[in-house]
């Protein structure tokens, strides 16, 4: 058997395969389905300093390969959660990362105290399409991430992944910016911002008119960007967008990634992470490969 087990950013996760955070709630659902220990790490839905009720309704839309979301970062906030979620998610034998969400870069500090060391890792949320103030609006600047980043850096007690939007002309400026601020770990792909009409009605789907895009319409966007950020910067990658198998993950390894979430395959299969990570697991065996960290950036371009 090969050896599955990563470390990201001096973090030991027994595998390499994680949740997207928005599309994970806090585990109870699937909790049901499979044992959560059996991931490397949990990566749970943004939660904020105060509690939120995220948009209006319709927040969903099935698209060709995907979903559209708007759901507006809701979550109980972040004294709620410390309350009545984290001994249960203790209970399990996993890594738990923090999503980070706020309007202001007081708001992303505050929930980093609230949280303080009482989960793993922090990942900053500075890349939802789906708010009018923090989200995309930091992550699509190279000054804002930079900013950003630092600023929770000098805060934070556990180590900080910056979870990048798609969003944008040149992510490998913008992980550069995140790498500059003090990011201990980049994540991407967040989701792309789309629209979907009713050609009846002549009205986009969901109320908020626009919404992120995921699932694996998204994929190949997301590999190619993970493959220009493992160029650019020398943190640890963990790569998302449109996972669905193990081969899926193999791709985003090979293009740079340490680590990988999977967040819409699993509203269609909850078993979607145990299919991923043993999906990696017979990858690696049947090509005789002894270690998952000796194929993380291992593509061989053409013509080089
Ligand atoms: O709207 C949302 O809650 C989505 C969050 C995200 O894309 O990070």
């Amino acid at each position: 058997m090969a050896n599955m087990a990563v470390n990201i950013a001096g973090v030991e996760w027994k595998n390499p395969v994680t949740t997207g955070s928005g599309t994970f709630g806090f585990g109870r659902e699937y909790s049901e389905y499979f044992d959560l220990s059996e991931l490397g790490a949990v990566c749970l839905k943004a939660l904020s300093a105060v509690p939120r009720l995220g948009n209006p309704s319709p927040r969903i839309a099935e698209t060709e390969k995907g979903i559209l979301n708007s759901v507006g970062l809701q979550n109980p906030g972040a004294e709620a959660f410390l309350e009545k979620e984290l001994s249960w998610l203790r209970t399990y034998d996993t890594k738990l990362i923090a999503n980070l969400c706020g309007s202001t870069v007081e708001d992303y500090i505050a929930v980093a105290e609230i949280l303080g060391d009482n989960v793993d890792m922090f990942e900053l949320n500075i890349s939802c399409p789906n708010v009018k103030e923090g989200g995309m609006a930091f992550g699509t600047s190279a000054k804002m991430i930079e900013e950003i980043t630092s600023k929770v850096k000098a805060v934070a007690k556990v180590p900080l992944i910056v979870k990048l939007s798609p969003n944008v002309t040149d992510i490998a400026e913008m992980a550069r910016a995140a790498e500059a601020g003090g990011a201990d770990v980049i994540s991407l792909i967040n989701t792309l911002l789309g629209m979907k009409i009713d050609i009846k009605t002549r009205r986009p789907i969901l109320h908020n008119n626009m919404g992120g895009l995921s699932g694996p319409a998204v994929k190949p966007v997301a590999v190619r960007m993970v493959y220009q950020v493992r160029q650019a910067v020398s943190i640890p990658i963990i790569g998302m967008g449109g996972i669905t198998t193990g081969e899926d993950a193999i791709e985003f390894m090979l293009a740079g990634a340490n680590a990988v979430a999977v967040g819409t395959a699993g509203i269609v299969d909850p078993y979607a992470w145990i299919r991923v990570r043993n999906g990696i697991e017979k990858y690696l065996d049947d090509n005789g490969i002894a270690d998952v960290n000796d194929i993380v950036g291992t593509v061989q371009m053409n013509g080089k």
